[in-house]
């Protein structure tokens, strides 16, 4: 049997070609990494958890009309999705001020916004994600000036669809990041949400007692991160403890 074609290896995920054109397969690795890579760590099952947490929140973006690159899971590990050019962005969307944007303004983690604020950061490792200005990312070309607009505006949908699916089990959406790519159509471009939604890229806080419940837990230290991303499964009702009833791993190339 041939091997499948490897794509890309990053730092979470594996892409591989998918059995049709305009396909890939992305596979979910159990590594962690944190500031850039300085942390790293395998941790058991966070790959299966975050295949289970995307799928869900992706179907559910595709069922309230937020187009995504999600097509279907494969098995526990992989799922198939949408080739698509990403634009070299990390678009961020907060709620509450943590991490990086309490710092720089000195407030308070937690502290509400007064409006959910998106920003952009230049998808590069060797520079550390900077953040960038939509100035730059208009006058270096990597989106224009209608592309920002309808990201701002996916964007907000998608914040308040997982606002809303959070709120309901208890946990706020502090912030969150997306990666947003085209599909071409000839000559006429879609933009969807591509790459992954889990906690890995959500700030999760607990409602009432304000623990964490995403990846903070290990850039943190803070305990068990297979527990935490286990917890927001559990409440969300994705849990592989049906694994048993999974349909047969489909079997690509
Ligand atoms: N549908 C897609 N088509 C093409 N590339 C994608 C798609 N979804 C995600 N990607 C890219 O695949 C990579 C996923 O692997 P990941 O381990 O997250 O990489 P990184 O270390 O670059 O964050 C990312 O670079 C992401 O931009
Ligand atoms: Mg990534």
């Amino acid at each position: 049997m041939a091997r499948r074609k490897k794509i890309y290896e990053g730092k979470a995920k594996i892409l591989y070609e998918g059995p049709e054109p305009g396909t890939l397969v992305q596979y979910f690795k159990d590594d962690a990494t944190a500031n850039n890579a300085e942390k790293q760590a395998v941790i058991e099952g966070k790959g299966v958890l975050n295949n289970r947490l995307s799928e869900f929140f992706m179907t559910g973006l595709g069922n309230v009309g937020i187009p995504t690159h999600f097509i279907r899971r494969l098995n526990m590990r992989e799922q198939l999705v949408r080739q698509v050019e990403i634009i070299p962005l990390e678009v961020i969307v907060r709620n509450f001020a943590a991490g990086s944007m309490a710092k720089r303004l000195g407030l308070e983690e937690g502290t509400a916004l007064p409006r959910p604020i998106i920003e952009f950061s230049y998808k590069d490792d060797k520079l550390g994600d900077p953040l960038v200005p939509e100035e730059y990312v208009i006058a270096f070309g990597w989106a224009t000036q209608q592309d920002l607009d309808d990201i701002v505006a996916l964007a907000l949908r998608v914040n308040d669809f997982m606002s809303g699916v959070m709120f309901g089990v208890g946990i706020k959406l502090v912030d969150f990041k997306i990666e947003i790519g085209r599909i071409w159509d000839n000559d006429y471009q879609r933009l969807v949400v591509a790459d992954e939604i889990s906690p890995d890229s959500c700030r999760l806080w607990d409602m009432e007692t304000g623990q964490k419940l995403d990846k903070d837990v290990f850039r943190r230290d803070l305990g068990s991160l297979t527990d935490a991303y286990t917890e927001v499964a559990r409440r969300l009702g994705v849990m592989p403890s049906n694994a048993t009833h999974m349909p047969k791993p489909t079997l690509i190339n």
